[in-house]
């Protein structure tokens, strides 16, 4: 079994990937401390989704289990959702309102901070069983992760030393979360999605801005999102992050002739061409933007269409994509609609989404075999990772190789207590 030490890469502006980098358990493994649990800010929720004293939100890190919760003075807490007893899961609910947090199995109870403050029969009955006399609470909390918003957007670490969240998050990232985030936001609904591939595979896709016209027909066909059309790629400094851009109707269609479009044929036409439609609400002309923040979450625009999605690594075979589709809470009736209705585009279903789970597949399928071997990613050119000015390219794919080879390459310091 080969861990990352083992992998050979032959070009360093990584145009060559190794093929064993997305099938290796042991790789996953090294993933899972070096990168999730690492020198990362990995998302775990909107502030909408725990907006009073007591709401709590379960989410991950990477595999790891994690509870948010708002304590009674309204500030926010992350912890490992592992009881300190025994291990189980503690919070079993997606989301909802507590005084404390219970674990069912033997009911040993933590504060809204994640403290122990409880365990049944501590002194047993009657002068028998129960916990030994030096058994001190204080020392049995739930782990407790390092957790920081920025514009209404969650993140928690369990590194010691990993930079301040708006150093790691950098500009454009910064600009475009107020840019989305500008005002309070409402959680609209979920989707979630299992897909049978390496999570790496999804991130090299939501890098890859030149398979969106041409894996994606629908978008094609319609109109919102065409190679020809205005748009690119920017990163931050160190590129592991990525805003991928265009605006529709840049190319050779106006919006009028979205229904009249097909694929040359004239036989293919919308019933409702509406949810084509993008209602301008940003002081720019983006009307689609995929923004990938290493290593576990997108903010996508599509249309007016808004939505996080958060990456739940599963096993290096298969990961969830954990959708939260959101609005304003000024956005009148209709909007809301129109953002429910757009919704469909993308999901385990969306007219412009259901290919990527299928491409990926596709793709670690096929590197059950030939582990030595390469993917070859040239396309938008070699060398030093840069802004792109077209969406024929995949070069920020490589930014993200680039911060995921440095990440593994520096074992993180052991963090679990005795
Ligand atoms: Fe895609």
């Amino acid at each position: 079994m080969r861990t990352f030490e083992d992998l050979r890469w032959p070009a360093a502006d990584m145009t060559r990937i190794p093929f064993a980098a997305y099938r290796e358990r042991a790789i996953y493994e090294q993933e899972q401390e070096r990168i999730f649990r690492g020198r990362t800010w990995n998302y775990l929720a909107l502030e909408a989704e725990v907006p009073d004293p007591g709401s709590y939100v379960t989410s991950y890190l990477g595999d790891t289990p994690v509870v948010v919760s708002r304590d009674a003075d309204g500030q926010l807490h992350a912890f490992v959702n592992r009881c300190a007893h025994r291990g189980a899961i503690v919070r079993r609910e997606a989301q909802g309102q507590a005084n404390e947090h219970v674990c069912c199995y033997h009911q040993w109870t933590y504060n809204l901070q994640g403290d122990l403050i409880a365990v049944p029969f501590r002194r047993g009955v009657k002068g028998k069983g129960g916990l030994p006399p030096d058994f001190d609470t204080a020392r049995h909390s739930l782990r407790k992760l390092r957790v920081q918003s920025y514009s209404g957007a969650i993140f928690g670490t369990l590194s010691p030393d990993v930079e301040p969240l708006e150093d790691y998050l950098d500009e454009p990232m910064c600009a475009q979360l107020e840019r989305l985030l500008h005002k309070p936001v409402r959680v609209l609904g979920y989707q979630r999605q299992v897909v049978h591939g390496n999570w790496k595979l999804y991130a090299d896709n939501l890098r890859d801005p030149n398979h969106g016209g041409l894996l994606h027909m629908f978008q094609i066909t319609f109109g919102i999102a065409r190679l020809s059309n205005w748009g690119g790629a920017r990163m931050d400094r160190r590129h592991r992050h990525n805003i991928s851009f265009t605006a529709e109707s840049t190319a050779t269609l106006g919006k009028d002739d979205y229904q009249q479009t097909s694929r040359g044929d004239g036989q293919i036409k919308l019933e409702n061409a509406a949810m084509l439609h993008y209602r301008p609400e940003f002081p720019d002309p983006m009307s689609l933007s995929i923004m990938s923040i290493f290593p576990n979450v997108v903010f996508h625009q599509i249309g007016n269409s808004l939505a996080t999605r958060q990456i739940r690594t599963r096993s290096e075979s298969e990961f969830e994509i954990y959708w939260t589709y959101y609005g304003y809470p000024d956005d009148d009736e209709s909007m809301t609609e129109h953002r429910l209705q757009q919704a469909n585009l993308a999901g385990p279903g969306g007219y412009i989404s259901m290919e990527d789970g299928e491409a990926i597949e596709l793709v670690h399928k096929a590197l059950v075999r030939e582990q030595d071997a390469y993917s070859f990613v040239e396309i938008g050119g070699r060398g030093e990772p840069a802004d792109q000015d077209t969406l024929v390219t995949e070069v920020p794919m490589r930014g993200f190789w680039m911060a995921w080879r440095e990440l593994m390459s520096t074992p993180s310091t052991p963090q679990e207590r005795p």
